[in-house]
């Protein structure tokens, strides 16, 4: 056995959003992005983990030679009721966020808690402007006030997984986002 806590397995994975409408939507959000921000300073933010191969495909396709990227990752603590409500920097950005344009990429924005907490530090730092991309908005389990400027799409329920997205630390490598049977 390994350390490991035991994963309920997953019984079945069914289709949500295809490889192809995926990136239809990304291109989608890129050019709003670009029609933003034209060629000013921007710093592209990924959340890690999840985030990475959303913001390695909307990166791609934006156009803004004055973007800087860079990486976060955080980690929450507590009851698992309340598992997101304290949150902390595992790892903050190295480069330095003030007087530029911010804008976060995340995998899928659920409570806010997190976000809540990345973009009050973030305030503080006194960016030009901040704001969040998020690939999934789960809107409706909003437990604090968090909004997504560039949503990707928007889904009222289930547990989905791939582009990203984790289940236990699996199948975040699947190239379309797939709801999780248990
Ligand atoms: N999948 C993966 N991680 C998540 C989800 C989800 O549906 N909601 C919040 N974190
Ligand atoms: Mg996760």
């Amino acid at each position: 056995m390994s350390e490991e806590a035991a994963l309920t397995p997953v019984k079945a994975l069914k289709p949500v959003f295809s490889q192809e409408m995926i990136a239809v939507r990304v291109r989608e959000l890129a050019a709003e992005i670009d029609a933003l921000y034209g060629q000013e300073p921007l710093v592209a933010v990924c959340v890690l983990k999840g985030g990475f191969i959303f913001f390695s495909d909307l990166v791609r396709a934006l156009h803004n030679e004055n973007m800087e990227l860079d990486f976060v990752r955080l980690s929450s603590y507590g009851k698992k009721a309340t598992s997101s409500k304290h949150v902390i920097f595992s790892k903050d950005v190295e480069i330095d966020i003030a007087g530029k344009h911010v804008l976060i990429v995340e995998d899928i924005v659920d409570s806010g808690h997190s976000m809540q907490f990345l973009m009050s530090q973030f305030a503080a730092r006194r960016p030009r402007s901040l704001r969040l991309a998020a690939l999934v908005d789960k809107g409706e389990r909003r437990e604090v006030d968090v909004k997504v400027d560039f949503a990707g799409f928007k889904l009222t329920e289930g547990f989905i997984v791939g582009y990203g997205l984790d289940y236990a630390e699996r199948y975040r490598m699947l190239p379309g986002v797939f709801e999780v049977t248990l």
